[in-house]
């Protein structure tokens, strides 16, 4: 099934986007691509929405333009990241065959008319799209100007749950596989409770609409089955190109605020590079610390591999409910912090702005206005920096902290039948991340159960489901020296959504060294204070420490005198743990204390300038290593560094200042 990994191979660092020739003329092509060559765009992805452009009919072929197309770009010396088409089936289809249309909770269809109508399950759809992926790799498998597969297009992005009968009877073969015996069914969704036993599978449906709640066991194994049904389709397109093509294959994740139904730890491994998506999400609390944990979140999925970021905007993006232009220099502080943090391809949506369909409101590398714009020119600029940096691709990120993320605990937190339907899990991890981020600290990002031997610091944020060994694996850490941080709601369910008994945070309780008898979540809008004369808000607990210290209280709310913040020594480290949300001032401040406890610091000193303004990683190469300062605030700082600034071509002895809203990389002279 899987291959074994072909590694993506680029002279330097990526520099491209999405590209939608079908939208243009001939001649708008020839503009585009003396333009790309001015901006020094070398990698860019075509054909994803080319279904009904190759495939105008069933079984009818027309390449004609996209050879065209792909021609061009290879006589430009651009290469391509080439889609395999199948990301939205055709009008054709849909119409031929209405039953490959996803149906959605409540048990209704969704309708052609916008992009990706179809069920994962369905057979129809994955026939006719394999034929299609065969026709593209057969013909274009060999092209010099290949350099890099684009299965689909977000696979999920909107269909990943579909609850139609077809969906239903894959989902009763998955779970055949995962139970063999319905009795074992029973027992891990506790269907015991409200007679809901099932006696013969053919009785297990999807977990449609119900009056009342649900069963989350059903819900959360519904998840499970549906990333996997999604990656079986990837795996079945892989598949087909494999033996037509040795260029490496990948799809584009979307490892960015809010959507959560992969679970990706369990499809990176496919992946021959991982490559994400970004859009900067203007709802957040703190947009730029979210862009720099889903960097190093995709960085994680390949086990701190170059990675590469196939898609985010110069501005605006059309889907959220205001949409807003980036800052003067955002666009290069944004992709130079996908460059720290790993990557190795900086890639936009889209190319040339639409002026017709969904998307026409959508930022793009050309925008509307044309060359005579402020997008424009820094998109430029950006070609110019992402060519001088290319020595850095192949380098990998230095850090010593290490957070730990599961879909399955986003999956299971955010069950209907939660202690508070505010408190959501990557809310939980965002703001962990944050107060990590704005003390300059760089962290890896790890799945449950990974090895910890590297990290010094270890931050464990709501894993509210956690199985026995990967509660273990930290325990052991922390055993070994290390530090680490359980936040409120880890700790309380198993691999099957049962809640561990005997006291919550269940296999972190010796760990921890505290009793939690209650939750008692905490009203919107209203807060707690701590003995400490720090606030909190969202949650607390009521319990007692057992052999932890005490480091604070609540002092007033539902769980007045029980514990906030434990510490407790464990072997030759000390596993702190925290039962509320705390604000984000006092969040940094005890990440700062376990920071010093753990011995981590950011990766260079700030001689002048406020840490948490400025995004600090270092990247390490074979030969060199290089420090990434990207400047978010509104003065200039100041740090110590040595060595060639790759911006401004400047040696840097000593001293860098970083200017407000710049970037500055330095090649450093010593290993530092
Ligand atoms: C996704 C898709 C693109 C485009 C952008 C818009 O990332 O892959 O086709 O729709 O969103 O932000």
């Amino acid at each position: 099934m899987t291959a074994p990994a072909r590694a993506f191979e680029h002279d330097g660092i990526a520099f491209g986007c999405d590209y939608n020739p079908e939208q243009w003329t001939p001649e708008i092509w020839d503009e585009d691509i003396a333009l790309m060559t001015e901006a020094k765009v070398d990698l860019v992805a075509i054909n994803i929405f080319g279904w009904s452009h190759i495939e105008p009919r069933p079984g009818e072929y027309d390449f004609d333009r996209l050879d065209d197309v792909i021609g061009r770009l290879h006589a430009a010396g651009i290469r391509v990241n080439l889609g395999t088409g199948t990301a939205s089936p055709p009008a054709w289809l849909t119409r031929r065959h209405p039953e490959i249309l996803p149906m959605v909770v409540d048990g209704t269809r969704r309708y052609p008319g916008g992009r990706q109508a179809f069920c994962p399950s369905s057979r129809i759809f994955r026939d006719a799209a394999l034929q299609l992926v065969e026709q593209v790799a057969r013909r274009y498998g060999d092209h010099p100007a290949v350099e890099l597969w684009h299965i689909s297009n977000e696979l999920g992005c909107h269909n990943a749950l579909c609850y139609c009968d077809e969906s239903a009877a894959a989902f009763r073969v998955w779970l055949r596989e995962r139970y063999s015996d319905i009795d074992a069914l029973n027992a891990a969704w506790g269907t015991a409770f409200w007679s809901q036993t099932y006696r013969e599978w053919d009785e297990i449906l999807p977990p449609l609409a119900t009056l009342s709640l649900g069963n989350p066991g059903h819900m959360l194994d519904f998840h499970r089955f549906s990333s996997d049904q999604l990656l079986d389709y990837y795996r079945a397109e892989a598949d087909v190109i494999r033996p037509l093509s040795d260029r490496p294959l990948t799809t584009n994740f979307m490892v960015t605020a809010h959507i959560e139904n992969l679970d990706y730890w369990s499809w990176a491994p496919d992946m021959d590079i991982v490559a994400n998506d970004h859009y900067l999400d203007n709802r957040l609390a703190d947009p730029t610390s979210e862009l720099a944990f889903a960097a190093d979140l995709s960085r994680g999925l390949g086990g701190g591999a170059p990675w590469i970021l196939m898609e985010h905007s110069t501005g605006a993006v059309n889907w959220q409910p205001l949409n807003v232009p980036k800052a003067p220099g955002q666009i290069l502080r944004n992709s130079l912090t996908h460059v720290a943090r790993g990557a190795d391809g900086v890639c936009f949506f889209q190319w040339r702005a639409s002026v017709q369909g969904a998307e026409k409101f959508h930022s793009a590398m050309l925008p509307h206005a044309g060359t005579d714009s402020a997008v424009w020119r820094e998109v430029v600029e950006l070609g110019g920096i992402v060519e001088r940096i290319s020595e850095i691709a192949g380098s990998r990120v230095d850090a010593d902290v290490a957070l730990v993320f599961s879909w399955e605990a986003w999956w299971a937190t955010q069950s209907l039948s939660r202690p508070s339907q505010f408190v959501g899990y990557l809310d939980q991890v965002h703001a962990c991340y944050a107060a990590a981020h704005a003390l300059g600290l760089t962290v890896d990002v790890v799945r449950p159960g990974a090895d910890l031997s590297g990290y010094a610091l270890v931050l464990v944020p709501g894993l509210h489901l956690v199985r026995a060994e990967e509660a273990a694996v930290i325990a052991d850490r922390v055993a070994d020296g290390a530090t680490a941080l359980v936040t409120f709601f880890s700790g309380t369910v198993d691999a099957e959504d049962r809640v561990w008994t005997g006291g919550y945070t269940g296999p972190f309780r010796d760990l921890l060294g505290v009793q939690i008898e209650e939750f008692a979540p905490v009203a919107a809008g209203q807060t707690v204070t701590l003995d400490d004369g720090s606030r909190a808000s969202l949650w607390s607990e009521r319990g007692h420490a057992t052999t932890a210290e005490v480091v604070a209280s609540f002092a007033d709310g539902p769980s007045a005198g029980s514990p906030a913040v434990t510490r407790n020594a464990h072997g030759h480290g000390a596993a702190w743990y925290l039962s509320t949300q705390l604000e984000p001032s006092a969040y940094r401040d005890l990440i700062a204390r376990l920071a010093s406890e753990a011995g981590v610091t950011s990766p260079v000193a700030i001689h002048d300038g406020e840490v948490s303004a400025l995004e600090l990683v270092r990247r390490r190469g074979a030969e060199a290593s290089y420090l990434f300062a990207i400047n978010h605030g509104t003065a200039s700082a100041t740090l110590g560094a040595t060595g060639d600034e790759l911006v401004t071509g400047v040696a840097v002895h000593g001293s860098l200042e970083v200017p407000a809203g710049s970037v500055r990389i330095v090649r450093e002279e010593a290993a530092a």
